[in-house]
């Protein structure tokens, strides 16, 4: 049977591709989107707020775009640390191939996509961004969030995005209780953008 669940890892429904023009403070890119991944058609208002965000980004080495996508998050990140090497990763494989393409399309070398699982189980990120899949569920979210902080370099740290009608305040007073400092950056629209890092991390 056809599904189009963006978090599906073979999204069956019918292509349609779409592509869009994002425009930031400090670039712009063309993304093609597709059915049966998240945001067909448009730039999601909770990833745009991410983006719109004067957040830190490490210059070099690996950084993490958890959940990539069509790739939008990943693609400005790439933009903003040509030295960095940026990993996409979704266990979505029609949202993989999308990342890709829109990397070559906008001549991005810098960033590798992957399924989860193909990331090098050692590396580790000085940044994370992510506009995560709360649709996933409580508990799945929980243990991926666990997984792929815990792999954050010391004095790394994440933003994450988040609805607040979708659970962002106890989002947030869950991770204080895994050992994380989560503070709120940005409350606008329904959405609260959270800055993440180590509780023994010093800031900055
Ligand atoms: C809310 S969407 C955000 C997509 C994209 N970053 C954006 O901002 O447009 C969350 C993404 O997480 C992906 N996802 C779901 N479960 C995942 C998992 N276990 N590991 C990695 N990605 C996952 C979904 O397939 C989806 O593409």
């Amino acid at each position: 049977m056809a599904s189009d669940q963006y978090f599906d890892d073979d999204p069956t429904v019918p292509s349609s591709p779409l592509v869009v023009d994002v425009t930031l403070s400090d670039t712009a890119f063309t993304m093609e989107t597709d059915r049966g991944v998240f945001s067909h058609g448009h730039l999601d208002a909770a990833t745009s707020m991410l983006l719109r965000a004067a957040l830190p980004l490490a210059p070099s080495g690996d950084v993490l775009d958890l959940g990539c996508g069509a790739g939008p998050i990943a693609l400005a990140m790439a933009r903003r640390s040509p030295d960095a090497t940026v990993w996409a990763v979704d266990v979505n494989a029609r949202a993989r191939t999308l990342c890709r393409s829109n990397a070559d399309r906008n001549g991005l070398p810098n960033i590798v996509v992957a399924h989860p699982d193909d990331v090098p189980v050692d590396l580790q990120f000085s940044t994370i961004w992510s506009n995560p899949p709360i649709r996933i569920g409580k508990a799945a979210l929980h243990q991926l969030l666990i997984t792929w902080l815990g792999r954050l370099t010391p004095t790394g740290n994440a933003a994450l995005v988040v609805q607040k009608h979708l659970g962002a305040d106890s989002l947030q007073r869950w991770l204080h209780g895994q050992g994380y400092v989560c503070e709120r950056l940005t409350s606008k629209a329904g959405f609260r953008l959270f800055g993440v890092r180590r509780a023994e991390a010093s800031p900055g």
